[in-house]
């Protein structure tokens, strides 16, 4: 079955307005999808004692786990700037989000990168598969 994506992408935009980004002033929701293909989302929660801060994957990754889900069949991150809102460029997910995404997916897992266009409207700018964000992943061959 194909990815609900402008569902998805609904989701991570409502996740996004709850972002925590006082520091960064750079606001990320994202929406995945499960092995059942439930939706679950997340967005940053940056911290004054800034290594603290959580990515919008991380914590959907924990609603997924939270709720007794173990597989990640897509992602949809969607990023942009509070100050700036557009030209974000391309928003993928950080080298220790693509790790967190390994654990629970495959290397196929789809990875969708959006944005938001000059106008503010917000779309899909790129799809990659997991193994395209991260080759020769670690795992512990489990
Ligand atoms: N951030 C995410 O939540 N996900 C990403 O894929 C990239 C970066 C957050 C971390 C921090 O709160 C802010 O964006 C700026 O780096």
């Amino acid at each position: 079955m194909n990815p609900p994506l402008p569902e998805m992408l609904a989701c991570a935009s409502a996740a996004r307005l709850n972002a925590h980004a006082p520091y960064s002033k750079f606001a990320v929701g994202a929406c995945l999808r499960s092995g059942s293909g439930k939706l679950y989302m997340g967005c940053n929660c940056e911290n004054a004692s800034y290594p603290l801060g959580t990515c919008a994957e991380t914590a959907a990754i924990a609603a997924m786990v939270q709720a007794g889900e173990r597989e990640i069949q897509d992602i949809l991150v969607l990023g942009g700037s509070l100050d700036r809102g557009t030209d974000a460029g391309l928003v993928t997910p950080c080298g220790g989000c693509r790790q967190r995404i390994q654990e629970f997916g495959h290397a196929g897992t789809r990875i969708h990168a959006a944005g938001f266009d000059a106008g503010g409207k917000a779309g899909i700018q790129r799809t990659f598969t997991l193994s395209e964000l991260l080759p020769f992943a670690f795992g512990l061959g489990e």
